[in-house]
This record gives structure tokens, C-alpha cells and sequence, in this order.
């Protein structure tokens, strides 16, 4: 292994975490993904093209392997899906409890610091808008999207409890709605969605009345923030957790008119029962982030629309 910073990213062949080792690369870092290909998939790595990256497939509820000199460990694995949420939700809840514990006593044997992913759905269907890190949230602990959101509050609790006992660097991101290339297309999240019915001409299925909001960040703004959080001087970032995401908040009806404009399609909409527990309103606060990092998004909705739509055309081509 030369001398070059190792990096460990599990959930490295999935939509973020590929952007991460993308970027990681780029840097000169040496990178390993651990990836059970549940939701992720190996067409995500395929561009790559160095010694110094390296991909296995590995179910991170099981131990890690040993992976030599070890000096950051990216723990993104997790479906997120809310499609997967009942489908999979044994395989979730335990990806983000037994995973991260894993995730977390390989990064002790290692001294190794850790940027743990965490969500904005550990704030639940929020009750304080927007949701700044002291907000301790509003998840219903039976509802469908608990496997999920339960299990991210509880990787959170072990992270802080590692962080406390055993005082090794932790940070946790809470990721708000991000998308961009590589996503799946039946992804089922609402950008793939309304992307893959937009240009097929079908209408863009909207679930309740399309009043909830989201805030949409791109994936490379994402990455940035992951990145300057992860190099950030322990002084202020050990143990810390931070929202990333966009504050640019619009209705999901709104986002709907953006793609039929964007892609100049002659899809309608058409309305859908809302999920249960589905969340009203969701903004980051991110002043920690931009008083901790200096970071703030660049990449407006539109832009970031016709990038991730480019890359759907091109999937759906090849369908
Ligand atoms: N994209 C978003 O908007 C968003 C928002 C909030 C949080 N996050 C978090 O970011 C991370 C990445 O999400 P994503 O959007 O890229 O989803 P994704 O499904 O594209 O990526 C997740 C990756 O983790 C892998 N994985 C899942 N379970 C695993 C296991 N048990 N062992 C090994 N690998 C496993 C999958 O195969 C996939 O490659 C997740 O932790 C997710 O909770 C994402």
C-alpha cells in the first residue's frame, strides 16, 4: 500500500456513495467500497480505472475484513428507499444497527475517522420547520417508515456512545432529499420518478395533494459538503452532526410544472393516495454547516434536473 490516504466507503456501488469514491479518487486517495449490491449496482464503478481503487462485496452486518492501513472509514451503506422501507425492512433495520456497529468497532481497531450517513428522517414528519441539528424530531416508532428512521437514530446513538467511550472521531451527516446520475430509475423516490415518467410522455404521479415540500440538493454538492466535513480540524468537527442539503424548499407539485418545463414533455399529472406518515415539510437549517465549513450548495433545481435527466435518457435508452 503506498502512502496515500486509505480510504474504507461501504455502500461505495450505490447512487451517493459512488459519487464519494468518485471524488475520493480524484483527490489521490486509496479507496475501498464494501458493497452487498442490494440497491446498489456495479455499472456505478465500471468508469473506474485505477490500482488504487478497489471494490468487494461485503454485507456490512457482517464483521469487516481485514483491509490493512485504514485512515477514514465512509459508512453510507443503507438502502433508502421508501419503496424498500417495508420490502426490506428487517434487512434496513439491521443494516444500520449490526452494519454500523461493524462499521464502527472496525473503525476503533483502525483509529480510523469516521463520517457516519445519517438522514433528515430522523426528524420524522417534523413539527419545527426548518429542522436544525437540536431538533430531536417526530418519527412514529410503528409506523412503515420505521425500520428506517428508527434504525438512522439508533446508528446515531452508537456513534455517540462509541464517540464517548471509547473517544474516536465520529461525524455524522444528516442528508436531506439528494439526487442526481445514478440514481435507478425505479428507484422510486420522487426525481427518479417523475424523470422516468417525463420522458416516456406518462403522467407524473403525485402522491396526496402535492402541497408537501421537499428541498432538492445535487449530488455534487452533497459530496463537497461530506468532503470539507471530513477533512474539517477535529477541534470543531469530532463528534459533531451536521445537515447537509439544499435550502431551496418547493411544493412537490411545483417540482412536478420544473421537470415538465425542464424536459419540455406533454405529461400531465395525475394524484395518488399519500403514503402513511408521509412528511409535510422538509428544509434544512444549515447554518452549522456554513459556519462550521463555509459550505453552501451552487447547483440550482434546473440545472441539476437536466444533468440527472441526461443520464436517465440514457438509461431508459438502454433499457
Ligand atoms: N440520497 C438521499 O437523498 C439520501 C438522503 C438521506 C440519507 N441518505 C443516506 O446516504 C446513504 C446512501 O444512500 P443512496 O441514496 O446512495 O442509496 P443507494 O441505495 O443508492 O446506496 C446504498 C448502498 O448501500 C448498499 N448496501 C445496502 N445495505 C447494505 C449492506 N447490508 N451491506 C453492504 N452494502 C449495503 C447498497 O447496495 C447500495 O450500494 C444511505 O446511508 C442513506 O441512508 C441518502
Amino acid at each position: 500500500m503506498s502512502d496515500a490516504p486509505h480510504a474504507i466507503v461501504t455502500g461505495g456501488a450505490g447512487f451517493v456513495g459512488s459519487h464519494l469514491v468518485d471524488s475520493l479518487l480524484e483527490d489521490g486517495f486509496e479507496v475501498t467500497s464494501l458493497d452487498n449490491f442490494g440497491s446498489g449496482r456495479s455499472a456505478n464503478l465500471e468508469h473506474i480505472d485505477t490500482p488504487r481503487f478497489e471494490s468487494l462485496e461485503h454485507d456490512v452486518r457482517e464483521p469487516f475484513p481485514d483491509l490493512g492501513r485504514v485512515d477514514y472509514v465512509f459508512h453510507f451503506a443503507s438502502r433508502a428507499s421508501p419503496k424498500d422501507f417495508e420490502s426490506h425492512a428487517v434487512e434496513i433495520a439491521l443494516t444500520n444497527s449490526e452494519g454500523t456497529h461493524n462499521a464502527l468497532e472496525f473503525a476503533r481497531k483502525n483509529d480510523a475517522r469516521t463520517v457516519l450517513a445519517s438522514t433528515s428522517e430522523v426528524y420524522g414528519d417534523p413539527e419545527v420547520h426548518p429542522q436544525h441539528e437540536e431538533y430531536n424530531g417526530n418519527v412514529n416508532v410503528r409506523g412503515p417508515r420505521a425500520p428506517y428512521d428508527e434504525s438512522k437514530r439508533f446508528s446515531e446513538a452508537l456513534a455517540r456512545a462509541f464517540q464517548q467511550q471509547y473517544d474516536i472521531d465520529i461525524r455524522t451527516v444528516r442528508i436531506f432529499n439528494t439526487y442526481g446520475p445514478r440514481m435507478r430509475p425505479d428507484d422510486g423516490r420522487v426525481i427518479p420518478n417523475f424523470l422516468s415518467q417525463a420522458l416516456r410522455d406518462d403522467d407524473l404521479t403525485i402522491y396526496g395533494d402535492g402541497t408537501q415540500t421537499r428541498s432538492f440538493c445535487y449530488v455534487s454538492d452533497l459530496v463537497s459538503g461530506i468532503r470539507s466535513f471530513a477533512d474539517a480540524d477535529p477541534s470543531v468537527a469530532a463528534g459533531e452532526v451536521i445537515n447537509l442539503g439544499s435550502t431551496h424548499e418547493i411544493e412537490i407539485r411545483e417540482l412536478a410544472e420544473v421537470i415538465t418545463e425542464v424536459l419540455d414533455t406533454r405529461s400531465g399529472t395525475v394524484h395518488r393516495e399519500s403514503p402513511e406518515d408521509d412528511p409535510q415539510l422538509r428544509r434544512p437549517d444549515l447554518e452549522r454547516a456554513q459556519s462550521l465549513l463555509g459550505w453552501e450548495p451552487m447547483v440550482g433545481l434546473e440545472d441539476g434536473i437536466e444533468r440527472t435527466a441526461e443520464y436517465f435518457a440514457e438509461e431508459l435508452e438502454s433499457e
